[in-house]
């Protein structure tokens, strides 16, 4: 068993471990996170190990980016095992504040991101979600300093929000997006995946599936309204709530009149039973 990375609880014991960190110059990468680690995450890691950087992983579910009839409290909380498949990728360090250190008595300043923060989609149905998001990355990044954040594809949105909010906020690092790790049958590795039900999880790859047909169509000179149309159908007869399937600009966000406006991402968010996926596809 690979030796458990040092967890670090407070400021003061956060700012000493990093200073060792970068002792001899070493490079130093942030992947933030609200833990029930999967592949997706160490995948993470695994891109900034590779670069040669120290790895600092923060786990904190940020209770401000849920909704009251969200799921904060049963959002699943693994520590232990999170910690051994830390150890396994060699992180360096894990952050792992309390919300009495996040947001002490008296936090009274949040982060209002815009562009795509306000693209009409996420945010519709989250309306809290990305100055939430936006708030606890801000601080992560001051906390930490790292010369480099890693985000996932699989929040589309969230990774074009914290790249604007860096360029914005003039913070010297670099956000690096990093391919979303699938199942072998398509759907995104989610720690909300543990919610499906077995005939859900069989349902699940429909997103992934309908996406890609949107793809080939478009590849292939359809129409982008009645390709999506069909996608929303078949999504729909699989026993999802769509919230929505949209073909916007890969890097504004912005809605596209015709995929000549691209470069096109796709983008979906649906729900079944209790739990609400999201994906997202280059077209
Ligand atoms: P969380 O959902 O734990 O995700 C942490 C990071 O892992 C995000 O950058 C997310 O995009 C990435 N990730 C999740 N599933 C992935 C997959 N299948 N493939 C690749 N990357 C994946 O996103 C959050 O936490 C929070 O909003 C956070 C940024 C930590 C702020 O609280």
């Amino acid at each position: 068993m690979p030796k458990l990375p040092p967890v670090v609880r407070t400021l003061p014991a956060l700012h000493r471990a990093i200073d060792k960190l970068r002792k001899r110059g070493a490079k130093v990468a942030l992947v933030p996170t609200m833990g029930a680690l999967h592949d997706g995450h160490l995948t993470l890691v695994r891109t900034a190990k590779r670069r040669g950087l120290k790895v600092i992983v923060s786990i904190f579910v940020n209770p401000t980016q849920f909704a009251p009839n969200e799921d904060f409290a049963s959002y699943p909380r693994t520590m232990d095992t999170d910690l051994e498949k830390l150890a396994v990728e060699a992180a360096d360090l894990v952050w792992a504040p309390t919300a009495a250190v996040m947001y002490p008595q008296g936090f009274a300043t949040r982060i209002l991101p815009d562009g795509p923060a306000v693209a009409g989609l996420e945010d519709k149905f989250r309306p809290h979600f990305f100055s939430g998001v936006a708030t606890v990355v801000g601080k992560l990044f001051n906390q930490c300093r790292p010369d480099f954040a890693m985000f996932g594809e699989k929040d589309y949105q969230q990774l074009k929000v914290v790249t604007r909010l860096a360029q914005d906020l003039d913070m010297r690092l670099k956000v690096i997006g990093v391919t979303t790790v699938r199942e072998r049958d398509g759907l995104a590795l989610s720690s909300r995946n543990v919610y499906l039900s077995a005939d859900e999880r069989r349902a699940a790859p429909v997103l992934r599936r309908a996406m890609k047909d949107v793809a080939e169509k478009l590849r292939a000179g359809a129409e982008l309204e009645p390709a999506l149309a069909d996608a929303r159908a078949a999504i729909e007869t699989a026993g999802f709530a769509i919230d929505y399937l949209e073909a916007r600009h890969a890097e504004t966000l912005a809605p596209l009149a015709s995929i000549k406006d691209g470069p096109v991402r796709l983008l979906v968010a649906a729900k079944i039973g209790r739990t609400r996926l999201i994906d997202n596809m280059k077209a």
